[in-house]
Parts: C-alpha cells; structure tokens; sequence
C-alpha cells in the first residue's frame, strides 16, 4: 500500500487542450498539463507535452509560464498528441527526469475503416535518443513510481472491468508487427492526496479506462479518489460503453470531475448533465485549484 505524502495548494494548469475559451492560449487536439503545489517546498510536475510544438511554446509564452527547474515530466503514453514538444520542453526545464512506460516509445498505428495503417506514436525528433541528447534524463517504469514529491505515476493499469482494449467505433488501434487491438500497456496516470480536496487522479487519455484507473489508484492508496481530471477517451466509443462508464463513475465519489481532450464533446456532454455538481469545465490555458473549487461550493468532505 502506497502512503501519500499530502500536498497543499494544486494548481492544474491545462497548457493544451482542445478547446480554449479566450483570445490568449490556442486550442489544439492534443493534452498537456502542469501541476504546482507545496510539498517540501515548491513543487512543479508536467504531465504530457500536447500535439504540436509551436502550440505549446506558444501558450507557455501567452501564460507566461517559464518551465526552467521543473521537478519532472511524465508522459502518460506514446501517442503523438501527449508527446510532440517533449525535447522542447526538456530544454525549457534545462534538463530534467522524464518518466514513461517502458512501451511508451515503440510504434503504434491507427487502422481507418480502408484498412490503412496511419502512425500515432511518438513523433520523430522526439524518442529517447532526441530527449537525452536534449538533457532529459528517461526513466522507464511499469510499476507505481514517485515523480516529485507526493506525486506519483501509476505506470501500467490493470484492466479488470469491461475497459480492455480500445474498441472505437470506426477504427482500431495496434502495435508495430502486430494486428491485434493495442492495449496500450503505455497508458498511465498521476495521483496525489491533497489537503482540503483528497485524492486526486490526473489522466492523459486514459485509455486503460477511468475506471480502471480509479479503482487501481484507490487499491494502491486504500483511499477513495475525489477528483478526477483529464481525458477519459468516450469520444469513438459506442454509446453503450459511455453508459457503461457513466454507471460505473455513480459507484465512486468524486467531488471533481473535469474531463477534457479525448472525452469528446458528446461525452462532455452527457458527464456534464449526470453529474452537474461535480462537473468543472476544462480547456487550454485554464487553471484549476481543486481545493479553491470545493471551499468556493463549501462542500464538506
Ligand atoms: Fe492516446
Ligand atoms: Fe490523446
């Protein structure tokens, strides 16, 4: 059982999303966040680096974020729109630790309805040779890992609900040499307890499935998650497997639910609608402050 330090004052910036709301930071298909909080001091964590470099460089200016001396950067799996300004952002921070899934850097490929193969893994100029050259130094892990203090990677999730494999609707995703669905072993997510709030769980696509992710996360702590943000992958999806899912988040107990990026906006939707007092919108350039977001709806845990 993991023992989470607990961590003060999160601030969740979403430095690229989908959507934006405002003439300053761009929208983009794609998903990057930055954690800031106290833990021992002033902690910083960037959780993917978003789908296109030029988007991302541009609303760190636009935000006047400066990444230099970050405490880390996890990639929550290998696909392009996670992973496309890793070298950059390693350069911004002056060198720093990246954590990945030791599958996070081979090839993958989205098969259309034609059967033709079109690569989504990570771009060129940005693997682990571009990274370390960079300064970054790569760290591989399956297991659960602390990245910074009080924030951890899950690495790989276990699939045990009816989340398995990536079954969307007019496609299918697979593996270099391989024609079975991917399962995107990859696939990982951040959590940390913080005061006022609880745990806290932040996805990047969560294709291992949001609840496999929250139960898995709520094994490893023996705690009840309370937030949830990030991308929950029900666009592609059957409308039955987002029923599914909605059914399966009414058995948690999230205070926060801010799903985002490869929700899709039918899913935004309909989460919005079934849990109208939890659901916190989120897109490109916002910040969210979990623990102000409770006080503020003084919601008593
Ligand atoms: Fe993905
Ligand atoms: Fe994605």
């Amino acid at each position: 059982m993991i023992s989470l330090a607990e961590v003060t004052g999160l601030k969740i910036t979403t430095l690229l999303d989908n959507i934006t709301q405002s003439a300053g930071p761009v929208a983009h298909w794609g998903f990057s966040a930055l954690l800031e909080y106290d833990a021992e001091g002033k902690k910083r964590v960037l959780l993917d680096t978003g789908s296109d470099r030029e988007c991302i460089l541009r609303n760190l200016k636009t935000l006047k974020i400066d990444l230099r001396g970050i405490d880390a950067v996890v990639l929550s799996h290998g696909h392009w729109d996670h992973t496309s300004a890793t070298v950059d952002v390693v350069k911004a921070a002056g060198g720093v630790s990246v954590y990945a899934h030791p599958s996070a850097f081979q090839p993958v490929f989205r098969v259309d309805e034609k059967g033709k193969r079109h690569r989504i893994s990570v771009p060129d100029g940005q693997g682990v040779a571009d990274i370390e050259a960079a300064g970054g130094q790569i760290i591989l892990s399956k297991t659960p890992i602390e990245v910074a203090p009080g924030v951890w990677a899950t690495g790989e999730v276990p699939r045990d609900s009816f989340e398995t494999i990536m079954e969307l609707v007019k496609e299918r995703l697979v593996r270099e040499g391989s024609d079975a669905p991917d399962t995107i072993p990859d696939d990982q997510s951040l959590f940390l307890r913080e005061k006022g709030v609880g745990l806290t769980v932040i996805t990047g696509c969560a294709h291992s499935g949001p609840l496999n992710i929250l139960s898995y996360v709520e094994a490893l702590t023996g705690e009840r998650v309370k937030a949830l943000i990030g991308g929950t992958h029900l666009t592609g999806r059957k409308p039955e497997y987002t029923a599914a899912t909605i059914e399966g988040l009414r058995k948690h107990d999230l205070r926060i639910l801010s799903p985002c990026h490869c929700t899709g906006f039918k899913a935004m939707a309909e989460l919005s609608h079934t849990f109208p007092e939890t659901f916190v919108l989120n897109y490109s350039g916002n910040t969210l402050e979990p623990a102000k977001i409770l006080r503020e709806r003084k919601a008593p845990l």
